[in-house]
């Protein structure tokens, strides 16, 4: 069992906590998971009694809870819970914050200090906890979870760093993105290197492109004040579609180490091609959404929604197309995109392969042999599907697309949600699932010149329906005539 801690959340009465954290914690509880005396403790700006505070996280739970909720199971998260009142940004209170943990003996002095706040808050908030020695590990480690954006751009990131190591040691830091705890994106390492057939096949002698999708129904879901000073880009594509490109395109690790596994991937942000100022338009894409329809309902478009201002040019949909020059990949693009208010809930990744090199069935009634495609779904069909090339049965030589299909991969029906197991590593201390610096700052660094170029014009942006799969136009990424994006996994 894992040693008994603290878990502080900072913004225990925001959304975070309630749609992610909480949750994540009941169902470590359900799996026995938690130590016995491991406490859950909010930290909020409100005056909340205890209870008020489990009443509020109780009316989420019961929706997230797997298979409802379980009595004793919320009884044994209840007995963890507790509540403290103050200013985060302020050391006095984190002084006394501090002082009730040492002092209180059902809470642990091994403290995981969660900032489940707006990230202009972290550097306020580390200098603070430092103030109050909150980052001092002679009683206890410490450790210090950051969600993403880490930063704003790769100047900020570099501020944002320089601040939380001022205070806290590398390995105190927990840098979350929460995609790399998804189960079938740790399959894409399991796919790849616990299965040789593959290997020969993946590189640039075998794979034409490889695509990056991921696809919102909804749109900014109340989160104007963030998502309208972010946009696409920044929001999703520079921190989860980036993960996801590194873990299909890197070596093998020396062995499956935090540092190993990180090191390989940091090579494939390194390798990627500069994108020149003068060729964003050529990579890169952006677009807004205006008013349509999703499952029926009619939606308003992003400047009509709450909080946005009217002339607000923020991209809601983004795509990239990269290069990674290193042997494996150069010259195969990667096209990434990523939009809120698309036609579905869909996050793939579709790879595929070159035709044959001979066109053995010109002669027969076969005009066009397809290319195989290998999808991986993301979410939310978790499956490895590979599109082949079959005769149709009868007497003339015609083909159809069939495909081997593992969509049972997730052997059964247990959707775990990506915080479980970041939150249980961040508790056991196994960091090979968060990101090194020195990963944001590549993944800063390659879409840097984009940013700057869409800062820049902020007089024009393209738009797409809500519910259509994105903007005309975006085609010109397309290195080939017959590329095109893969919408599903059908
Ligand atoms: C978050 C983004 O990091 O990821 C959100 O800020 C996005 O805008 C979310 O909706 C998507 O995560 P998931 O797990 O629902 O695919």
């Amino acid at each position: 069992m894992n040693e008994a801690c603290t878990f502080v959340i900072f913004g225990a009465t925001g959304n975070l906590a309630r749609i992610k954290l909480l949750p994540a914690l009941y169902h470590l509880e359900e799996a026995g998971r938690l130590s016995e005396n491991t406490a859950i403790l909010g930290f909020s700006r409100k005056e909340l009694g205890q209870d008020e505070w489990r009443n509020l996280m109780d009316e989420h739970l019961s929706s997230k809870a797997r298979g409802g909720i379980k009595p004793d199971v919320l009884d044994r998260l209840h007995k963890r819970m507790h509540m403290h009142a103050g200013e985060m940004t302020d050391a006095e209170s984190l002084r006394k914050l501090k002082d009730r943990i040492y002092s209180d003996s059902n809470l642990p002095n091994n403290l995981i200090l969660y900032m489940a706040i707006p990230p202009s808050f972290y550097s306020r908030v580390s200098q603070a906890m430092a103030d109050a020695e909150l980052n001092n590990e002679d009683h206890g480690w410490k450790r210090v979870v950051i969600e993403k954006p880490f930063g704003y751009d790769i100047e900020s990131a570099i501020q944002l760093n320089d601040s939380l190591h001022k205070h806290f040691k590398e390995n105190q830091l927990f840098r979350i993105d929460h995609y790399l705890g998804k189960s079938m994106v740790q399959n894409v390492l399991v796919f790849r290197f616990a299965n040789l057939m593959l290997e020969p096949l993946w590189n640039r002698n075998y794979i034409d492109h490889v695509q990056i999708t991921h696809s919102e129904s909804q749109g900014i879901a109340g989160r104007a004040g963030f998502y309208d000073g972010a946009g696409a880009l920044r929001d999703m594509l520079q921190s989860h579609l980036l993960q996801m490109m590194t873990l299909v395109a890197m070596e093998p690790p020396a062995n499956m180490d935090a540092e190993s596994l990180r090191d390989e991937k940091v090579k494939v942000l390194k390798s990627l091609r500069p994108i020149s100022r003068r060729a964003v338009n050529a990579h890169a894409f952006r677009a807004q959404y205006t008013k349509g329809e999703i499952d029926g309902e009619q939606v308003p478009s992003y400047l009509e929604e709450d909080d946005i201002p009217e002339s607000s040019t923020t991209e809601t949909y983004a795509a990239l197309k990269l290069y990674i020059d290193n042997w494996r990949w150069r010259g195969v693009p990667f096209y990434l995109r990523t939009g809120k208010r698309m036609a579905k809930n869909s996050s793939v990744i579709s790879i595929r392969f070159k035709h044959p090199p001979q066109q053995l069935f010109r002669k027969t009634q076969i005009e066009q042999i397809k290319p195989n495609w290998l999808l991986l779904g993301i979410q939310p069909q978790e499956c490895v599907r590979l599109e082949m090339q079959v005769k149709e049965p009868g007497l003339e030589m015609r083909t159809h697309t069939t495909t081997l299909d593992a969509s049972s991969c997730s052997v059964s029906n247990l959707q775990l949600d990506a915080y479980e197991g970041l939150l249980l590593d961040v508790i056991e201390n196994d960091r090979s699932l968060f990101l090194r610096y020195d990963e944001v700052s590549w993944a800063w660094e390659a879409v840097d010149p984009v940013l700057k170029a869409w800062d820049s014009e902020c007089d024009f942006i393209h738009t797409y329906p809500a519910g259509s799969w994105g903007p005309d136009g975006v085609q010109k990424l397309f290195d080939q005539e017959d590329h095109y994006w893969r919408n599903s996994l059908d």
